[in-house]
């Protein structure tokens, strides 16, 4: 049943109460059971393990726990970037190693490539979803890895129906691979890429996704090819 609530903009949508909502958990660290390797699948530092210079962005990136974690294990070589619409709440300062911006990563974008690129349940706030996964795919390095929870659910066309498949099979002809038990996209080899979509709104009264929590639907024209 096509959905009828207000599709809003970026201003409207970072300002309501499912994007603003304090009780998500924004404080994961980087092992444990709710860790950043548990939920992305593989280790970060093993990922980043070997390279001289390493560098991992972290979108959504919450109080940045893991970052500071990794920021503790890695070289002074390395360049450790998260971006999040609230950033930290307690405000230790951060490691030198470490950039932590407060932006929306809607409109953010970086200065430089990176080896790794993650995304910890943030998509799920994110008005356009697709266009940020095609953006965050060109500052990738050649050999980077994007990892990123992705609810195909939420990718909706205009009028609130779903738009999920057609969106994973551009994903998945532009490189992208998709885990729909661990609902997690991933992306090896950074690239320029488009897809056939043009993001036309958010709503954020789309209700719980996957996760249980309240999240934002993303809606598009699908832009036949
Ligand atoms: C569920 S939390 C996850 C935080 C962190 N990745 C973790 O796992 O601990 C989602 C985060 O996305 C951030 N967020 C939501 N919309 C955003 C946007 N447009 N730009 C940047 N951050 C955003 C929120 O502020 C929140 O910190």
């Amino acid at each position: 049943m096509p959905n009828q609530s207000p599709v809003v903009s970026p201003h409207e949508l970072e300002r309501s109460s499912v994007v603003a909502n304090s009780t998500m958990n924004r404080a994961r660290g980087l092992t444990g059971v709710n860790g950043y390797a548990r939920e992305l699948g593989f280790e970060p530092l093993e990922f980043l393990a070997g390279r001289p210079a390493p560098a991992w962005l972290d979108l959504c990136s919450g109080e940045g726990r893991a970052l500071r974690q990794a920021a503790a294990a890695l070289p002074a070589t390395a360049t450790l970037t998260g971006v999040d619409l609230v950033g930290p709440l307690a405000r230790a300062p951060a490691p030198p190693v470490l950039e932590e911006i407060i932006a929306s990563v809607g409109s953010w974008a970086p200065v430089r490539t990176y080896d790794l690129i993650t995304c910890v349940h943030g998509l799920h706030y994110v008005g356009d979803q697709l266009g940020l996964l095609t953006r965050a795919a060109s500052w990738l390095t050649p050999d980077g890895l994007l990892a990123a929870h992705l609810d195909p659910d939420s990718i909706r066309r205009s009028d609130g129906s779903p738009a999920g498949r057609p969106a994973l099979a551009a994903l998945r002809a532009a490189g992208f691979h998709y885990s729909s038990r661990h609902h997690r996209i991933t992306l090896r080899g950074g690239r320029a890429l488009t897809l056939p979509f043009r993001y036309t709104g958010a709503d954020p009264a789309a209700g719980p996704n996957y996760t249980g929590q309240p999240a934002v639907a993303s809606h598009y024209e699908h832009e036949h090819q």
